[in-house]
């Protein structure tokens, strides 16, 4: 499925998506907040849509259920083929997950440092699934077996539900995630960056160009 890109700045969106590894994009209020503080949110997330293609995540802010139906509805309408409405995941989140999901409106359940909350919002209908590895390693605990179980019982119930692997600290934790059965990794820029960087790749590459350049034709 490709990775992710874990940001809300248009211009590096737009400038990753030339790599041609990105199928989509996630945000949260957090990335938004210290990227774009003074955005209006309609307009920004507009301009990533302008810049990119596949689902874009937008997370809910509110926090009672009305008030988080009727926001997703409203994001739902800036482009209900590509808006993933973003659920914080919780009894209100489920309930809400659930209404989304008789709509046929697509849903990424967020905030999840466990298989048995991945599991129901699977189970609920989510699109897909986000694990917090940064946030769980921060408690002390390995991702790596909750990605791997949270895989293997999707495959085993038959469940549709994608699992994204987000809060990416280190390179090492992109590999991990895809190691263990991610489906999709989402990655903020300084990291997928990192994945190109080698510096033994760079070395051999103008190895092969100087000695390119600095032939001797046999005239
Ligand atoms: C994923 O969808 C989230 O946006 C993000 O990766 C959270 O990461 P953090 O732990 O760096 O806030």
């Amino acid at each position: 499925m490709g990775l992710f890109i874990d940001s809300s700045e248009p211009k590096e969106i737009k400038d990753l998506f030339a790599w041609g590894v990105l199928s989509g994009v996630t945000t949260n209020p957090l990335i938004i907040a210290r990227e774009a503080p003074d955005a209006d949110l309609g307009e920004r997330i507009r301009e990533i849509l302008a810049v990119s293609w596949g689902d874009v995540s937008v997370e809910l802010t509110t926090e009672t259920e009305g008030e988080m139906f009727d926001e997703a509805l409203g994001y739902h309408a800036w482009d209900p083929e590509r808006i993933v409405i973003k659920v914080p995941f919780g009894e209100t989140g489920l309930r809400v997950l659930h209404r989304l999901t008789k709509r046929g409106i697509k849903t990424n359940v967020t905030c999840l440092m466990a298989m048995n909350q991945a599991y129901l919002s699977a189970v609920a209908g989510a699109t897909y699934v986000s694990i917090f590895s940064g946030r769980v390693r921060d408690m002390g605990y390995d991702v790596r077996p909750i990605i791997g179980a949270t895989r293997e019982i999707l495959e085993r119930e038959g469940l549709s539900a994608k699992i994204i692997v987000g809060s990416m600290r280190h390179m090492m934790d992109v590999n991990e995630a895809l190691e263990a059965g991610a489906h999709v990794p989402t990655v903020a820029p300084p990291i997928l960056r990192k994945m190109v960087w080698n510096p033994r790749t760079i070395e051999t590459i103008a190895e092969f160009n100087t000695a390119w350049r600095n032939r001797k034709k046999a005239k």
